[in-house]
């Protein structure tokens, strides 16, 4: 039970039982990161001091993306950019391919952008302060805190999706996110420690991405059982409530890939503003929501005249704010287009965002 029985003089005037939640211990966290932290790749190793690049580069690469799918992407960057000199250095191109698959690619261009901006205005330093860290591209308060704390030890208070839900938990804040997250953020705030700040902020995320999981958490195991105050009620599983989502926008349309006698696919590039600004695409009509456009009407956004067949069923890709529904055309052609032909094989090797990886990968098998 996440109580304390109060005493003897301590009980309230008429001898009434008053309990009081235990305040979850900073330390205790601490004392159980030391035994059960997660080996991650972008993590120091216990007593060694992070490497505050590595702690960047793995901060932006986490935005919206899961530790698994992130671990060997951070690895090729930094096999291929050990400094943030190296990056700096990197056109962004480069960045840009090895970052293919990863998303939201806006990241990619930040980060580069960044890596240029701190050689160029900070002697190739990342600052220690959030503050500083706040002004610099592909920064908002929460990456700004994440490496404060974990590359230099300061005591920023670092709030993510587990860090909310653990919070939620041991404080039985029942408001529904996203309205909740200023509470949320004010019990994280008034739990952050002066010393260990960096080790207390990965303990918080490693507790609730392995313990304080969203399904069945392993209450047993936790280091701040005692406190939870949902676990004294056995609701832990029915926070953080959420507000009910509305179902995302379904956008249609056409993608044509064609391809040439040597087997080879044609992309070109995207404008270099909005969605998937300046990467690689299969030719295609708008997207739009609706009806799926039949081939008649999608034909004048084909990139040739040609015997287009259809590839039976269709790409899903859910984006952000919408989910995407594709009809895939292909064609051969022995005309020479200007762009870029690409083996279906080498794909995994260009920047090509994986929606169109997909389309390609459809088109290839429905040959
Ligand atoms: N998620 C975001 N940042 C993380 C980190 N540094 N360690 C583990 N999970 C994370």
């Amino acid at each position: 039970m996440g109580k304390v029985k109060k005493k003897g003089k301590e009980r309230g005037e008429k001898g009434i039982r008053e309990e009081i939640p235990r305040f979850p211990d900073p330390l205790v966290l601490l004392r159980w990161y030391d035994r059960h932290r997660r080996a991650l790749p972008w993590r120091a190793a216990r007593g060694e001091k992070p490497d505050p690049y590595q702690v960047w580069l793995s901060e932006i690469m986490l935005q919206q993306t899961t530790v698994a799918t992130v671990g060997p992407y951070f690895q090729k960057f930094i096999a291929r950019w050990p400094t943030l000199g190296d990056l700096a250095a990197a056109s962004l191109d480069d960045v840009l391919r090895l970052w293919a698959g990863l998303g939201y690619y806006r990241r990619a261009r930040m980060l580069h952008l960044c890596a240029q901006r701190l050689r160029d205005d900070y002697g190739g330093e990342i600052p220690q302060d959030e503050k500083s860290l706040l002004t610099l591209p592909g920064f908002g308060p929460y990456t700004a805190a994440a490496v404060a704390a974990i590359a230099f030890d300061r005591p920023a208070n670092v709030v993510d999706g587990n860090v909310e839900r653990v919070m939620a938990r041991v404080f039985h804040i029942n408001e529904p996110l996203p309205k909740a997250k200023k509470a949320l953020r004010a019990a994280a705030a008034a739990l952050v420690p002066q010393k260990r700040c960096g080790d207390y902020a990965q303990a918080l995320m490693d507790l609730g991405a392995t313990v304080c999981a969203p399904r069945s958490p392993t209450c047993a195991l936790c280091p701040w059982q005692e406190a939870c105050q949902a676990h004294a009620l056995g609701i832990q599983e029915t926070l953080p409530r959420r507000a009910r989502v509305k179902p995302k926008p379904v956008r249609r349309g056409f993608a044509f890939v064609l391809v040439n006698p040597a087997g080879e696919v044609y992309l070109r590039r995207r404008p270099p503003h909005g969605l998937l600004a300046g990467m690689m695409e299969a030719p295609g009509s708008p997207w739009r929501e609706g009806s799926m456009p039949r081939l008649a009407e999608a034909r004048p956004y084909a990139p040739a005249k040609a015997k287009w067949r259809l590839c039976p069923g269709v790409v899903t890709h859910i984006f952000t704010h919408f989910t995407l529904e594709l009809t895939v055309a292909t064609a051969t052609t022995a005309q020479s287009l200007s762009g870029l032909w690409l083996a279906p094989d080498a794909l995994d090797r260009e920047a090509l965002p994986s929606v169109m990886k997909k389309i390609v990968r459809h088109a290839v098998k429905g040959v």
